[in-house]
């Protein structure tokens, strides 16, 4: 059991967003773990990328799927309803492309989930296509006005990609954000050797980027709210490490492409891990 937030979640251990659609086919996956953040809903429809979405390098994954998504109003009227079913925490991750969609989306949705996820990754189309995430005062005007309109939890999910992630979990704290979650992918791209064009270019995740993300975790666990670490998780192991660095609670993303079971083997491993190794307060009082 974990409490954060003022919210009991049955462990630590989430599905990232992206990786698991919204948790409707994997329903034993669904129940097993402590939350399921949603694919990113956005204000509109958006039919994503033309292929190749994903591509597959020698330490995780490139994607480039666009965020694909029915757009908020069919998810209300018709994911979310069947999502409330299944006995677990839904977190919903939120896509903007200017500052005021997270606030329309948030507020669309209203007090039906146990909590959202802003991903400021996105490029902010309005001001030259910059992550909203990049610039501290930018993510804290999001967070800000996403504040006004919900009391649920909001957790600020930042790029690491080419900005300092302490200054923008800083920002997002200062404007009410009650968790931070790192990282999103890293920039990354793979080459077409016999066209000699770029084949995909997106974001890098998986095993490779583990040691990046942890550095992250660990830079911005001075911040004070509860952090929830993502990359390259793929064992017990991997979880446990995240949680020496300063982490409450992990996601896992790209291991669940590979085995949507991964998760449920990821608790039980964490678990033995805690039981072996240290006990939550030694856990603690290493952060
Ligand atoms: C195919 C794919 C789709 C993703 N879609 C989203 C998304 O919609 N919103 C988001 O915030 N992150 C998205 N992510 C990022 C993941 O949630 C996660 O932050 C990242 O993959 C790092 O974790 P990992 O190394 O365990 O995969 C996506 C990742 C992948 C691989």
């Amino acid at each position: 059991m974990l409490e954060l937030f003022n919210i009991t979640f049955k462990n630590p251990i989430w599905t990232a967003s992206g990786v698991f659609g919204y948790g409707l086919k994997y329903k034993r996956v669904s129940r097993g773990v402590g939350a399921i953040v949603t694919k990113g809903i956005t204000l509109k429809p958006r039919m994503g990328n033309p292929p190749p979405r994903i591509y597959e390098t020698a330490s995780g994954l490139i994607n480039w799927v666009g965020l694909e998504n029915p757009g908020v109003s069919v998810f209300c009227k018709e994911i979310l309803p069947q999502l409330k079913e299944i006995p677990t925490r839904i977190i919903v991750n939120v896509a903007g492309f200017a500052i005021e969609e997270f606030g329309e989306i948030v507020e669309t949705i209203g007090n039906e989930v146990d909590g959202f996820e802003l991903n400021i990754s996105c490029p902010n189309v309005r001001e030259g296509g910059t992550a909203f995430g990049q610039d501290p005062k930018i993510a804290g005007q999001v967070m800000e006005r996403v504040r006004k309109r919900t009391s649920l939890p909001l957790i600020a999910k930042l790029t690491a990609n080419f900005c300092d992630p302490l200054r923008i979990a800083q920002a997002c704290v200062d404007a009410g954000a009650d968790g931070i979650s790192l990282i999103n992918t890293v920039y990354g791209l793979a080459y077409d050797v016999n066209n000699k064009q770029p084949l995909i270019c997106g974001g890098l995740s998986g095993p490779a980027i583990k040691p990046f993300a942890l550095y992250c975790v660990q830079r911005v666990r001075e911040v004070g709210v509860p952090i929830i670490g993502i990359g390259g998780i793929t064992s017990g192991k991997d979880a446990y490490e995240f949680m020496l660095a300063g982490a409450s609670a992990v996601e896992v993303g790209s291991a669940i492409l590979r085995d949507p079971y991964s998760p449920l083997r990821i608790v039980k491993e964490l678990e033995k891990y805690m039981a072996t190794h240290k006990s939550g307060k030694d856990l603690k009082e290493a952060r």
